[in-house]
């Protein structure tokens, strides 16, 4: 009887060691299992240099402060492996970002990278806030398809450089640490 006390108390303290390890193990942050570095290029559209744009406002701001509250820019910018406009572009970004508060500049963003060359095929789903004045901001990767079905990440982002409205560029650190 005893005996019977003993092993079963041992087997309810081994369940509860388990169930405690594993709830340990899915809080534990892993190693990213695939990193890409690529840079962001936005040129907005000023009115004449259709050739040139990769993006356009889509709505006027509103009255509402002095930050272009309500300001809807939808792009299909070209990614690079390098910070040069010129380089020939990995992925596209396709999307939108608005802008969201009244007393400062920031935005959020919504928009899929699409790989489409014979060493990566497929998708990854990216959005999040752009806190413009922190000097890195955190996208969630949201989900992804083709070479990164089902993938999960985060996406640092950090201006590179603007150039006034017309031009900027964020450097993305894209790390999944879900991959398939
Ligand atoms: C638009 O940009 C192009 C090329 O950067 C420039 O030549 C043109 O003058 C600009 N147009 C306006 C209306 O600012
Ligand atoms: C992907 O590339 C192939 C080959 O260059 C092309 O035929 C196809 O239209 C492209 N697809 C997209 C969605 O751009
Ligand atoms: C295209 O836009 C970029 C960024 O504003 C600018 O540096 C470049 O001179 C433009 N190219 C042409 C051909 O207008």
């Amino acid at each position: 009887m005893r005996d019977l006390a003993v092993k079963s108390s041992f087997i309810i303290f081994l369940l509860f060691t388990l169930s405690a390890c594993s709830a340990e193990a899915s809080f534990k942050p892993n190693e990213p299992c695939k990193q890409l570095v690529l840079y962001y290029h936005d040129i907005l559209f000023n009115g004449t240099d259709v050739a040139n744009a990769t993006s356009a406002a889509a709505t006027e701001p509103t009255k509402l402060g002095n930050f272009k509250f309500g300001k809807l820019v939808v792009f299909d910018d070209p990614m690079t492996k390098d910070n040069h406009l010129l380089s020939p572009p990995v992925a596209r970004a396709q999307g939108f970002y608005f802008y969201d508060m009244k007393s400062t500049y920031t935005a959020w963003f919504a928009f899929t990278l699409i790989f489409n060359s014979t060493k990566q095929k497929g998708t990854l789903n990216i959005m999040g806030a752009d806190l413009m004045t922190e000097e890195t901001r955190d996208f969630s990767v949201t989900g992804g398809t083709g070479d990164f079905f089902m993938a999960r990440g985060i996406a640092t982002i950090r201006t590179d450089t603007f150039q006034g409205a017309s031009y900027f560029r964020l450097k993305m650190d894209i790390k999944l640490y879900e991959c398939y």
